[in-house]
């Protein structure tokens, strides 16, 4: 499996997404993926399967030190103590003894980020994480992040397709060599069925999803598709065998438009 590298974390480019995945299915799923050589997944205290998501690595019989595991902090445990007793709690569902990113999952505008970020720092300095990052933050909360972390910020999870432009943020995390995690990356399954991505794809014996996905690593990104049915794991694993030309990026660029969020909730803060 191919890795990016941010301040000394190596980040599988493919990861499993696991929102909205629960119980046995979430389970076999991450099984599956790790036996077909998924070697990252990502999971979150809100999406309430880190006990599945566990059981799933341990079942796939995949040694703990070659799966790279991402769990993200809910804002409502930001207080420093709540942080701390949470990602304890994680760790005990997911019965691991550390895991190898640990982001807080969006930004809380209740709680100083100086001190959210204190607290993500000492986690990470007692062991319960080997990297720390953030997700869904802007241009402005990066550059605070950065000065308010005494650690490393390795990553920052956002939505990202090519529906979206993402460029300002991407920017930014770049300046600071912070990597990007591309969420959503086939646009919740809406670039499967994209004609101008299935054009492109038929050139190269590729699905839409595919070119989505290739779209976005070959940028740099890692992405972290979700599936809910086995047999399309291998699909979006396909996706190291091929190059898209300059050309075709491009044109895949030139699909981006104002209103290609997908995640519109209502406390999401604006990008700038
Ligand atoms: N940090 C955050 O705030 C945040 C927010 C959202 C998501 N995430 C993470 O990012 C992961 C991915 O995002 P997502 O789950 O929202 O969206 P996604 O991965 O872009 O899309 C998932 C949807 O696409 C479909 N799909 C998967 N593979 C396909 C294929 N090869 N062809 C056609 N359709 C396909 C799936 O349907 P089937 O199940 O039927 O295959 C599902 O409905 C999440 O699971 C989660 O881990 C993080």
């Amino acid at each position: 499996m191919q890795t990016i590298e941010a301040h000394g974390a190596r980040i599988p480019l493919l990861g499993l997404g696991t929102w909205e995945l629960r119980g046995r299915q979430c389970a076999r799923l991450v099984e599956q993926a790790l036996r077909l050589g998924y070697r990252h997944i990502d999971t979150a205290q809100i999406y309430e399967n880190e006990r599945d998501v566990g059981e799933g690595i341990r079942a796939s019989g995949i040694k703990r030190s070659e799966v790279f595991v991402t769990t993200k902090v809910w804002m409502a445990h930001f207080a420093p103590n709540d942080l701390q007793r949470s990602v304890k709690e994680s760790l005990v569902k997911l019965r691991l003894t550390d895991v190898d990113l640990l982001l807080l999952h969006w930004p809380n505008p209740q709680i100083p980020l100086s001190e959210t970020l204190g607290a993500l720092c000492r986690v990470k300095q007692e062991g319960y994480t080997r990297h720390i990052g953030v997700s869904n933050f802007t241009v402005a909360l990066i550059e605070a992040a950065v000065q308010f972390s005494t650690e490393p910020i390795v990553t920052n999870q956002i939505e990202l397709h090519p529906y979206l432009d993402q460029s300002k943020v991407i920017a930014a995390c770049k300046r600071h060599g912070i990597s990007i995690t591309a969420y959503c990356p086939i646009a919740r399954g809406r670039a499967g069925s994209d004609e101008v991505l299935a054009r492109i794809g038929r050139g190269h014996g590729k699905t839409a999803s595919q070119v989505s996905l290739r779209y976005l690593v070959q940028q740099g990104f890692v992405v972290i598709p979700r599936t809910s049915r086995v047999e399309r794991l291998s699909e979006n694993m396909a996706i190291f065998d091929f190059e898209l030309t300059a050309k075709e990026m491009d044109e895949i660029r030139g699909l981006a438009h104002a209103s290609g969020r997908l995640l519109d909730v209502a406390w999401a803060p604006r990008w700038d």
